[in-house]
């Protein structure tokens, strides 16, 4: 399985700081936000992973990230010149993605859902396995309905008069089909290539899995201000209370052996002085050791 993290965007809602960094680059309570989605597909046991985003911010997230190697991760970085559809990365990651199947995360997606999205990933076989998730304001989202016995029956793109409350939140499954159907589907009225067509494909051949998400799990998108301020407060609430770290990608690369506990402690010795650096230190690296002296 591959992954992708898309993180695009002209980033207008969050106009002025988006000028000089990209949305996935603002902090999210006490890291990145693109540690998140990373931490998510890390997880999921994903190691080749292609980030996508603008010419102007790749370059940051290269600084921010390198070669992937301090989480056991392997990055190809790509450029997406316009934002045109998110459909369009697995243009872009043609040859990245071969002939895998791969899963799309979107820059901007924090996840705090216990061990469901990697048992979903780990258990994927074909077609296309995405999510749905009891929202507030549906019509900001792709929208799925579901017949009396809980099938998927129809998927709109931000509908007006949304069929249920059920968004379908940035995190996508899709076996290597999805390739051919992001070159097939062309531009909505909003001149983009839209996922929302590519699992309309899936959905008309039958092989569309939509997992409903249980009440607890968190998706929080960052895309505004306030959201971006309400994903900061819940990562701080939940992290202050556990005193465990959500979108904390070098114990997610421990855990799922990724990088050897000789390795995390190397890479804890570069970091500076920081609140991130005592927790991997003294909490992963300390247990780890109380675990396995
Ligand atoms: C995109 C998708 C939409 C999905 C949402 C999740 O919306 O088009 O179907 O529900 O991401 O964050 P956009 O980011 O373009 O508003």
């Amino acid at each position: 399985m591959k992954g992708i993290i898309l993180a695009g965007g002209a980033g207008s809602r969050l106009y002025p700081l988006t000028l000089v960094a990209s949305k996935q680059l603002q902090l999210v309570y006490d890291k990145p936000m693109v540690y998140y989605p990373l931490t998510t597909l890390i997880e999921g046991g994903i190691r080749d992973i292609c980030l996508i985003s603008t010419p102007q911010d790749l370059p940051r997230f290269q600084q921010l990230l390198g070669d992937g190697s301090r989480f056991g991760v392997k990055f190809d970085y790509r450029q997406q010149a316009k934002p045109e559809g998110l459909a369009q990365a697995f243009k872009i990651a043609d040859t990245f993605i071969g002939t895998d199947p791969v899963t799309l995360i979107l820059g901007d997606s924090i996840f705090n859902a216990g061990d469901i999205l990697s048992q979903v990933l780990t258990g994927f076989n074909t077609g296309a396995t995405i999510f749905g998730y009891h929202v507030n304001d549906p019509e900001r989202y792709g929208v799925v309905e579901f017949d009396a016995d809980g099938r998927a029956v129809s998927i709109e793109e931000k509908p007006k008069a949304p069929k249920s409350n059920y968004a379908v939140p940035g995190i996508y499954i899709f076996d290597n089909e999805v390739v051919n159907f992001a070159k097939m589907i062309t531009p909505s009225a909003r001149g983009e290539l839209e996922i929302t067509d590519v699992i309309l494909e899936y959905l008309r051949r039958g092989s569309l899995h939509v997992h409903r998400l249980a009440r607890g799990v968190a998706w929080l998108d960052a895309g505004t201000s306030s959201s971006l301020h309400d994903a900061s407060a819940y990562v701080q609430t939940i992290e202050k209370r556990a005193g465990i770290k959500i979108g904390c990608p070098e114990e997610a690369a421990f855990q799922q052996g990724f990088i050897s506990l000789p390795r995390l402690e190397e890479i804890v010795r570069l970091m500076p002085n920081c609140e991130y650096r005592d927790y991997l230190e003294q909490k992963v690296v300390a247990e780890a050791k109380r675990v396995q002296p």
